[in-house]
C-alpha cells in the first residue's frame, strides 16, 4: 500500500470515530423509545399481552382435513363456515380437501392417509373433518391436541352415541397419527374405518379426551349438513363384511398407494382453500371391494 494512502487513513480516524459514536447514539435511542413505549402500552392495555401470550401458545399448525367426493353444496358451507370458526379461536390453520378422483368406491381413510403424508411436513396437528358436519358452539376448542381429541362427542353429536364411537372431527397430533400408522386402507366404501381407527388408539394406549364443561347438547352443538336425499354406500361385497370387522395390523399411513394428480387453491367466499386431487391405488387381489359390481361379485348386498 502506498504511504500515501496509510497518511490519509489514519488522518481520518477521528472522522470514523465521531460516526461510530452517532450511529450508536441513534440506535440506542430508538432501542430505548421501543421498550418505554412497548411498556406503557402494557400498562394502559392489558389485553396486549394477553393476545400475544394466545398467539405464541396458537402457534401449531393445524390442517384440516376433508376427505371429500361431489358434495359441492356442503363444501360451499363447510369452507366458510370453518374459516371464521377456526379465525375466531386465532389459530393458525389451512382447510385441505383431499378429493378422491379415482373411480374406486369411496375410502375415507386411505384419503387421510394419503393427505396427511402429503402436508405433514408443514403442519403439527390434523383434524380429521367430515365435510357434513358444522361445530356450532364456540367453546369446542382446535387447539392442539396433547392426546387425541374427539370433538364430535357421543353425548354431542347429533346421530351417533355409542361410547367408542370416534368418527365425525377428531384431532390428533402427527406425531400420534404416526405412532398407530394412520387409518387402515381397507375401508372402501361408507362406514367403520373409524371404529378401527379407536381400537389402534386404544393398542397405543393413547387417551382419546372430549370436550369438557359443554353446555349445548346433541341438537344444537353440531349442524348436520348431510343432504337425505344422498344415499351412502353401505354395499357390501366378497368378504368385505368379514375382513372390516377385524383390527387391521397390516396397513395404513406407511403403505398407502395413490397418485397426486394436481393441487388447486381456491376461494370460497373469501376464504381459502387447498384442494389435493388424489388417485388411490387399490390392491384388488387384497381388497376386491374396492369396485362392488354385480359383474364382480354376483351375491354382493
Ligand atoms: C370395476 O369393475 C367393472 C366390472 O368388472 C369394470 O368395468 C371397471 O373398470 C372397474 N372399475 C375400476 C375403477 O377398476
Ligand atoms: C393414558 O392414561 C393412563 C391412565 O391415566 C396413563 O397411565 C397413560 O400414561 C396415558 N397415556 C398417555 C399416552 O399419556
Ligand atoms: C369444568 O367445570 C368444572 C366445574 O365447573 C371445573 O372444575 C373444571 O375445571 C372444568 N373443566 C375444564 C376443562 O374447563
Ligand atoms: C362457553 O363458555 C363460557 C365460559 O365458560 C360460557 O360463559 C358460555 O356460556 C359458553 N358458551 C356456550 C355456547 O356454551
Ligand atoms: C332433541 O330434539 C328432538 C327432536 O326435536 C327432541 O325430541 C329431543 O328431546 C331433543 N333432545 C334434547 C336433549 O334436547
Ligand atoms: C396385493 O395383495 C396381495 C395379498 O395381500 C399381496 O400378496 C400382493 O403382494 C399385493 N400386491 C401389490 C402390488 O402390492
Amino acid at each position: 500500500m502506498p504511504i500515501s494512502r496509510i497518511k490519509s487513513l489514519r488522518l481520518s480516524y477521528p472522522y470514523y470515530l465521531t460516526i461510530l459514536l452517532c450511529i450508536m447514539f441513534i440506535y440506542s435511542s430508538i432501542l430505548s423509545y421501543y421498550i418505554l413505549t412497548n411498556d406503557q402500552s402494557k400498562c394502559s392495555n392489558e389485553k396486549i399481552p394477553l393476545i400475544s401470550k394466545k398467539l405464541l401458545s396458537t402457534k401449531r399448525k393445524l390442517a384440516v382435513l376433508v376427505p371429500y367426493r361431489e358434495r359441492f353444496e356442503e363444501l360451499l358451507e363447510f369452507v366458510p363456515y370453518m374459516h371464521r370458526f377456526l379465525n375466531r379461536q386465532m389459530l393458525s390453520f389451512d382447510i385441505i380437501v383431499l378429493n378422491q378422483i379415482d373411480r374406486y368406491r369411496f375410502n375415507r381413510a386411505s384419503l387421510l392417509n394419503a393427505g396427511f403424508t402429503e402436508i405433514k411436513s408443514n403442519y403439527d396437528y390434523i383434524a380429521m373433518h367430515d365435510v357434513d358436519l358444522l361445530p356450532l358452539n364456540p367453546n369446542l376448542s382446535y387447539e392442539y391436541p396433547v392426546q387425541p381429541v374427539h370433538i364430535a362427542a357421543p353425548s354431542l353429536h347429533p346421530r351417533y352415541h355409542y361410547e367408542k364411537f370416534i368418527g365425525g372431527i377428531l384431532l390428533i397430533n402427527n406425531k400420534h397419527f404416526e405412532l398407530v400408522n394412520g387409518l387402515s386402507n381397507r375401508y372402501w366404501g361408507w362406514g367403520l374405518e373409524d371404529d378401527e381407527f379407536y381400537v389402534r388408539l386404544k393398542d397405543a394406549r393413547l387417551n382419546v379426551t372430549r370436550p369438557a364443561n359443554i353446555s349445548t347438547g346433541i341438537n344444537d352443538t353440531f349442524k348436520h349438513i348431510h343432504g337425505k336425499e344422498r344415499k351412502r354406500d353401505t354395499v357390501k361385497c366378497f368378504n368385505q363384511r368379514e375382513v372390516t370387522r377385524r383390527r387391521d395390523r397390516q396397513t395404513g399411513l406407511r403403505d398407502v398407494e395413490y397418485t397426486v394428480i394436481d393441487r388447486r387453491k381456491l376461494e370460497i367466499d373469501g376464504a381459502p382453500l387447498l384442494v389435493i386431487n388424489i388417485k388411490l391405488k387399490c390392491n384388488e387381489t387384497a381388497t376386491p371391494w374396492c369396485n362392488c359390481t354385480k359383474k364382480n361379485d354376483p351375491s354382493y348386498s
